[in-house]
């Protein structure tokens, strides 16, 4: 439930960047208008509800008096769009159609409309046949509605991500469409954009990064780069590598990827089964990638390496083929396990995400694949359920994971349903820590965390 809530919110404000982007009848805006019109009924018909709402707090998400976290980095159009229309919220009440859906991104997506007055926005919905959507007050922590939980003011300041997160998403898409449009890559952008990153390491603010996960249908490049960044320094930083390499790694993880900017889109964005020739092409994009970075400025030794070399596993396979006597150095393997495991926990248009726990058995069946000290560092760096998550435990009970814990599979859960079926109010719901309850163990993962939990910062 709280993941599909978190879907929605991402899949709002990707509705109004695609907007931004394209136009009403573009085939993308179309599909996004369906499926958020379809997702809005499924999720009000599992509660029974006639109307949803999102609140927004201090320009971050709010769901029942807790931050959402990821929703809050990744959905960014829909709190900017909120603040334009200095509201708290929106409250859509449903059946609402494709054809409002697109409307309302239409709205989003003017950034040149600026309203004087909630009074005046609420008239502007009216008149594009917006009735239906509610914009509700501004919200204040502590506020009178009691919506968001002072404790939590402490627990979630995640704000300045939120920037960085931007910034970085911004530098990946601008480079894919210059380089796809033969212009030249920004590579001090990139760099600038890591060093940022690199900055916040020593905080615990930046172990949020590793829980975004959302449905990026649009332009999963772009997330995907930003993720294998964010990715990358966490593992660097746990492994005790400098500042600067941190910062070189980012931005490593930010251009990556940036030879797809040469791949034709109908092959790119194929659904279904690539043929012989079209697979050739894809895997031409690494090499493409570091011609593109030679052919610029300001690029470094690492970045280039990881670039042409993070489809190359550790027994040598992959591509592009290696000369014989040499191996990729340890920061493209680096970037190489976090590339494949932010692949396989990834939203895609074809495929379901793992969870972490079943990428990493995977890449361990796979272990040759690896250097064993990367992968096995990576798994201790991220732990197995990403708080947010959503379990079910040995008992027949069901809980929300909390945070990491002493033990990697033996997290600290908070329990939101007994064993016996009956939900666990709210305020009433014990945290467990399981490192401590040898007869109790996670038997199923129902959703992987979108970071809904407020995290330690
Ligand atoms: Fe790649």
């Amino acid at each position: 439930m709280e993941q599909k809530y978190s879907d929605l919110i991402i899949r709002l404000a990707n509705g109004i960047s695609q907007r931004q982007m394209y136009f009403d009848t573009h085939p993308r805006v179309v599909a996004t208008s369906r499926e958020v019109a379809d997702q809005m009924a499924a999720l009000a018909g599992e509660t029974d509800a006639d109307a949803l709402s999102i609140g927004i707090c201090d320009g971050k998400f709010v769901r029942n008096k807790r931050y959402l976290i990821g929703p809050s980095i990744a959905g960014r159009a829909l709190v900017d769009f909120a603040a334009r229309l200095g509201c708290g919220g929106f409250t859509f009440v449903l059946p609402l159609g494709a054809d409002e859906m697109t409307a309302f991104f239409r709205l989003g997506a003017d950034r040149s409309q600026a309203y004087a007055s909630l009074a005046e926005a609420r008239a502007a919905f009216a008149r594009s046949g917006l009735a239906n959507i509610d914009l509700a007050g501004a919200l204040s922590e502590g506020g009178e509605d009691d919506r968001v939980r002072a404790a939590d003011q402490t627990t979630a300041d995640f704000l300045p991500l939120v920037g960085i997160y931007q910034d970085m998403y911004d530098t990946v898409s601008t480079n894919t469409q210059t380089v796809g449009a033969n212009g030249s890559v920004d590579t001090g952008r990139a760099f600038a954009a890591g060093t940022r990153l690199a900055g916040m390491a020593g905080q615990g603010g930046l172990d949020v990064m590793q829980f975004l996960r959302y449905p990026d249908y649009d332009s999963y490049t772009i997330g995907h780069s930003v993720r294998v960044a964010a990715l990358s320094m966490l593992l660097a930083r746990d492994l005790g590598w400098s500042q600067s390499i941190l910062a070189e790694l980012a931005a490593a993880g930010l251009l990556h990827d940036i030879g797809k900017g040469r791949i034709p889109p109908e092959i790119l964005f194929k659904p279904g089964r690539l043929d012989e020739e079209e697979r050739r092409i894809i895997e031409t994009h690494p090499e493409l990638g570091a011609r593109i970075l030679l052919d610029n400025p300001g690029s470094s030794a690492l970045v280039l390496s990881a670039t042409w070399g993070h489809h190359l596993r550790h027994d040598g396979k992959g591509y592009p083929a290696m000369p014989t006597g040499h191996e990729p150095g340890i920061a493209t393997e680096l970037v190489h396990v976090c590339d494949v495991f932010e692949a396989l926990t990834a939203h895609r248009p074809y495929k379901r995400p793992l969870s972490p726990r079943q990428a990493f058995e995977l890449m361990l069946r796979e272990e040759a694949g690896f250097h064993p000290r990367l992968l096995s560092a990576l798994i201790d760096t991220l732990g197995l359920y990403p708080p947010g998550s959503e379990v079910r435990l040995s008992d027949g009970s069901e809980a929300v994971v909390v945070s990491r814990g002493s033990a990697l599979d033996r997290p600290l859960v908070r329990i939101t349903r007994w064993m016996n079926g009956q939900a666990a109010p709210e305020g009433q719901q014990p945290t467990l820590d399981l490192a401590g309850l040898p007869d109790l163990e996670i038997s199923e993962i129902a959703s992987v965390g979108l970071a809904g939990e407020p995290l330690p910062c």
